[in-house]
């Protein structure tokens, strides 16, 4: 059940006993990519911004966290937030925040865009790589900001920002977010090329579109025509293609038969190709999807920017590999170091080498459950898939990684059928 306003689940195990099918249907949440910069984009005007649907993730209450600390008046109704920012301030009391959330980085763009100075503690490297924020800041530069990084803190400041060209030369999510974002209130017209064209990019300019902003979304090339004033707005994101994917793959490799409501197949073509080409039958319906697994199968997996293969999947997908007979591979492109599941795939048994960026997988059919620990969000979701089909019991320590991006996971999971229980 969502409760926004409760501050952390308890329990931080969970126990899965490895089954057989999964049968039944589900609903998938707001995806947490979408909503994280739209709620970071609410601080660009001073009306009330009603954001439906907020799913109840841990990633979400720091963001409220964050938004309170810079002014924000956030008030929950159910599943309903509404932010009002009338005063704002640029720099954010609540460090320890900002320095758990990656996402915090997705404030800049807004305070820069409305108050013309931001001061943040860098959001710094975490499990899965270094994640530096050059790209934001070289955006940023382009619309005529300056920057300094001391002691730790990124301060941007400029004012009016003006609209230029700029070309990323890698689309990073974050930063063609924070660009966007910077140039809806800039003077003149920002030319954005080489631009991430995620799902959640679709949406975070959607929702920027609903609050006035003059955004022309040509995908070779975002064009934003600077506007004077944001106005509030109601909106609901799109639902989230990676749990809808974790999910889709849980049945595949169950063999089971699942639907999954309020889903975009459009979103998830990569993920379902590489399992249709297994023999999973996935069949679209309205806003639905219906999965018929066939069991886990061999799988050459190389992650890259949509519209290819998410590096969110590969974790999961990795772990399906393990209970498949034959070899498979996992390249992943994006993160230097997003292998950390494949130690705790490991302890239960996996034969999986890893050689630079690719992790080579000898499936022989099965793995048994052992005690692991989620390391991050995704490897999180890869031990989920593991123990599911694992013989004997599985326990999944730290799994606050995995409320910080899933709602009600297990919840979902034991409606079709699995053997879940978090311990407390
Ligand atoms: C977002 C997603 C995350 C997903 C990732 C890639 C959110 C909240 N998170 O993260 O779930 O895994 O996209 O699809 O939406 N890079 C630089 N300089 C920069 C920025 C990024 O070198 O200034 C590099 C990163 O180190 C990384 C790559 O670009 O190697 C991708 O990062 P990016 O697309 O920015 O990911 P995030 O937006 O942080």
């Amino acid at each position: 059940m969502t409760n926004l306003t409760q501050s952390a689940k308890p329990g931080k195990r969970l126990k899965i006993t490895g089954g057989g099918p999964l049968y039944g249907e589900c609903e998938i949440s707001t995806s947490k990519n979408a909503v994280l910069p739209i709620l970071a984009a609410s601080l660009l005007t001073t009306a009330p911004v009603t954001i439906h649907k907020v799913p109840d993730i841990s990633d979400v209450k720091n963001m409220f966290t964050l938004l309170r600390a810079f002014g924000a008046r956030v008030s929950v109704s159910g599943d309903a937030v509404t932010i009002t920012t009338k005063s704002i301030r640029t720099t954010s009391p609540a460090a320890n925040v900002i320095e758990r959330l990656r996402a915090s980085i997705l404030f800049m763009g807004p305070l820069l865009a409305r108050e013309g100075s931001v001061t943040l503690p860098l959001p710094g490297g975490c499990r899965i790589g270094s994640r530096p924020i050059d790209l934001h800041i070289q955006g940023f530069r382009a619309l005529g900001a300056k920057s300094v990084t001391v002691n730790g803190q990124v301060h941007a400041w400029g004012h009016p920002l003006k609209g230029s060209h700029f070309y990323l030369r890698f689309p990073s999510v974050g930063a063609t977010e924070n660009i966007i974002m910077s140039a809806t209130l800039a003077q003149g017209t920002t030319f954005l090329e080489g631009a991430a064209i995620e799902p959640e990019i679709d949406d975070l300019i959607n929702f920027l579109i609903s609050m006035g902003a003059k955004i022309d979304n040509r995908k070779s090339c975002i064009v934003i025509e600077g506007v004077d004033e944001l106005s509030g707005t109601d909106y609901t994101p799109i639902s989230d293609r990676i749990e809808a994917g974790t999910l889709i793959l849980a049945a595949a490799v169950s063999g089971g038969e699942v639907r999954l409501h309020r889903t975009d197949a459009t979103h998830l073509k990569p993920v379902c190709d590489k399992l249709m080409e297994a023999g999973t039958e996935i069949f679209p319906f309205g806003g639905s999807l219906k999965v018929r697994g066939c069991g886990a199968c061999p799988m050459e997996i190389v992650s890259s920017p949509f519209p290819g293969f998410p590096t969110d999947m590969q974790a999961p997908f990795m772990a399906a590999c393990c209970f498949a007979k034959g070899k498979s591979t996992v390249n992943e492109t994006i993160f230097e170091n997003r292998f950390l599941h494949v130690e705790e795939l490991k302890k239960m048994g996996a034969d999986i080498t890893i050689e630079g960026n690719t992790a080579y997988i000898n499936g022989f059919g099965c793995l048994h459950g052992a005690e692991v620990t989620a390391t991050d969000l995704r490897a999180g979701a890869a031990l989920c898939i593991a123990g599911l089909f694992a013989q004997g019991e599985t326990v999944i320590d730290n799994i606050y990684h995995i409320d910080r991006g899933y709602e009600n996971f297990e919840d979902k999971l034991l409606k079709l059928g699995a053997n879940i229980t978090r311990l407390s």
